[in-house]
C-alpha cells in the first residue's frame, strides 16, 4: 500500500447550483427540495491535485480542436492494470468509449440479435434493465441469493439453467452494484467455466474495480478459465477519481476479432471519443492518483464503519452488511414492514433524505434502499441524524 496522501476529505465543497445531478436534481426526481442527497453514484470530493493540474494545462494551451486519446494514456492504463490487478494487457487491446453504459449498449448490439437472451444478476445497476429493453433483448434474471450474513451469493444452478436454455450473453457486475460484493476468484472461475461450456459471451462491467474495501479485485478476463472465452471488460477512471462528467471509459479485449466488431459497430453509429480534458485527466489520475485513491479508500471505509455503528446502536431494525467494494450501501428496511412505495414516502417525508429506491435495481431490491457515503463525514452524520429522527418516530415510540 502507498503512503497516505494529505487530502482533506472532510472539506465541505458546495455543489449546489453547479448543475450537479446529485444536488440540483433532487426536486425533479423526488418532488421535494429539502432532501439530503445520498443517491447519485458520484462523490462530493475534489479530484486529485495532479488531475486538476493536468486540466489546467489543457485550458492554458487553449486550442480545442479535434482530439484523439494518446498512446501514452493506453500505456498508463496498461501499467495501472498490471500494478493494481496483476493483469497484463496490451495497450492496443483497449477501445475508448464515452461511458460504460454507452459501451454496453454497443457491445450488446455487436454480439447479439433482437430477442436473444441476456443474463443479469439482480438486484443490479438499473440501466442494465433499460439497455435490454431498449435493444429488445430478452431479460434472463439470475437472482443473487442472500446469505445469512447479508452477503449475496450467485445461484449457480439457476445460472446454468439459463445457459442450457440458450442464453447468448451475460452482463456481469464486478464489483457488484448495489450489493457490494467483490466476486472471488472461485466464483468467477465458475462463471467463466459455464460461459465457455455454453458459449455465452461476457460483458464484465468492472467500473468499480478500484474501489475495493476488502479483498482484491480479479478481472474475470485474467483467469485461466476465461482463456477461451469472449470477454469485453468495461473499466473507467470515472468512479475511481470522481471524473464521471468527463465521459471517458474503455473496453479491454482478449480477442482481436471481438474488438474489431465493437469498433465497427461504433463506427456505424458515428460514435467516437475525443475530449482532451478527459484524456489529460485520466492519464494524470492513472499515473499520479494512486496515493489519493488509497487515502480515499481509508476515508470511505471510515464512513462505512460510522454508518455500521450507528445503525447497530441506534437503528437495529435497519439491516446492513458492510460492502466489500464501492461507496454504496445496500440498506435493508424489510423489518419495518412497509410497502416499497411507503418506504420511499417515509424516507422522503419523515427522513428527508434522498436514497435510491431498491426497486430501481429490480424486484429483488424490494424493501431496500441504496445510500451513497462518498462525502465528507459531516454529510453522513447529517443523513443519519435525519434517518434516526424518522426511525424513532416509527419504531421507538
Ligand atoms: C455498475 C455500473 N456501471 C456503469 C456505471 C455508469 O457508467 P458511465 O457513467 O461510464 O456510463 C455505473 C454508475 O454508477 C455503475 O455503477
Amino acid at each position: 500500500m502507498k503512503e497516505a496522501h494529505p487530502v482533506n476529505f472532510d472539506e465541505i465543497i458546495d455543489r449546489k447550483n453547479t448543475n450537479s445531478m446529485k444536488w440540483d436534481n433532487v426536486k425533479a426526481v423526488y418532488q421535494n427540495d429539502d432532501l439530503w442527497p445520498m443517491w447519485v453514484a458520484d462523490m462530493d470530493f475534489r479530484a486529485p491535485d495532479p488531475v486538476l493540474k493536468a486540466l489546467d494545462d489543457v485550458t492554458k494551451h487553449g486550442v480545442f480542436g479535434y482530439h484523439h486519446p494518446p498512446h501514452s494514456l493506453r500505456q498508463a492504463i496498461r501499467d495501472w492494470a498490471s500494478r493494481r490487478f496483476g493483469w497484463e494487457i496490451k495497450p492496443e487491446a483497449l477501445t475508448f468509449t464515452p461511458g460504460v453504459v454507452p459501451a454496453i449498449h454497443h457491445l450488446i448490439n455487436a454480439y447479439t440479435d433482437e430477442g436473444d437472451g441476456i443474463i443479469i444478476q439482480t438486484p443490479v445497476y438499473h440501466p442494465f434493465f433499460a439497455l435490454l429493453q431498449s435493444n429488445r433483448r430478452t431479460l434472463l434474471e439470475n437472482r443473487l441469493v442472500e446469505g445469512e450474513d447479508g452477503k449475496y451469493k450467485i445461484d449457480v444452478d439457476d445460472l446454468e439453467t439459463h445457459m442450457k436454455n440458450g442464453a447468448k450473453m451475460i452482463i456481469l457486475c464486478n464489483p457488484h452494484n448495489p450489493v457490494g460484493r467483490v466476486w472471488s476468484e472461485s466464483e468467477l472461475a465458475k462463471i467463466a467455466e459455464l460461459c465457455t461450456r455454453y458459449d455465452v459471451t461476457v460483458i464484465s462491467d468492472e467500473i468499480h474495480a478500484d474501489l475495493i474495501l476488502q479483498g482484491n479485485h480479479t478481472p474475470l478476463a485474467k483467469l485461466e478459465e476465461a482463456k477461451n472465452l469472449q470477454v469485453a471488460t468495461c473499466m473507467a477512471p470515472s468512479k475511481t477519481f470522481n471524473l464521471a462528467s468527463l465521459q471517458l471509459s474503455y473496453v479491454i479485449f482478449n480477442d482481436e476479432e471481438m474488438q474489431k466488431k465493437l469498433e465497427q459497430q461504433m463506427k456505424q453509429n458515428f460514435m467516437g471519443i475525443g475530449n482532451p480534458y478527459a484524456s489529460a485527466a485520466a492519464e494524470a489520475a492513472y499515473r499520479h492518483g494512486e496515493p489519493w485513491l488509497e487515502a480515499l479508500l481509508d476515508y470511505v471505509q471510515g464512513n462505512v464503519n460510522y454508518v455500521n455503528e450507528r445503525l447497530q446502536k441506534e437503528m437495529p431494525s435497519i439491516g446492513f452488511a458492510k460492502p466489500e467494494a464501492t461507496y454504496l450501501l445496500w440498506l435493508d428496511f424489510r423489518k419495518l414492514e412497509l410497502t416499497q412505495d411507503d418506504l420511499q414516502d417515509w424516507l422522503r417525508k419523515e427522513g428527508k433524505i434522498a436514497l435510491n429506491d431498491g426497486h430501481m435495481f429490480g424486484k429483488a431490491g424490494s424493501g431496500f434502499a441504496r445510500m451513497n457515503v462518498a462525502a465528507p463525514r459531516e454529510h453522513i452524520v447529517e443523513g443519519l441524524n435525519r434517518l434516526k429522527t424518522a426511525y424513532d418516530k416509527k419504531v421507538n415510540i
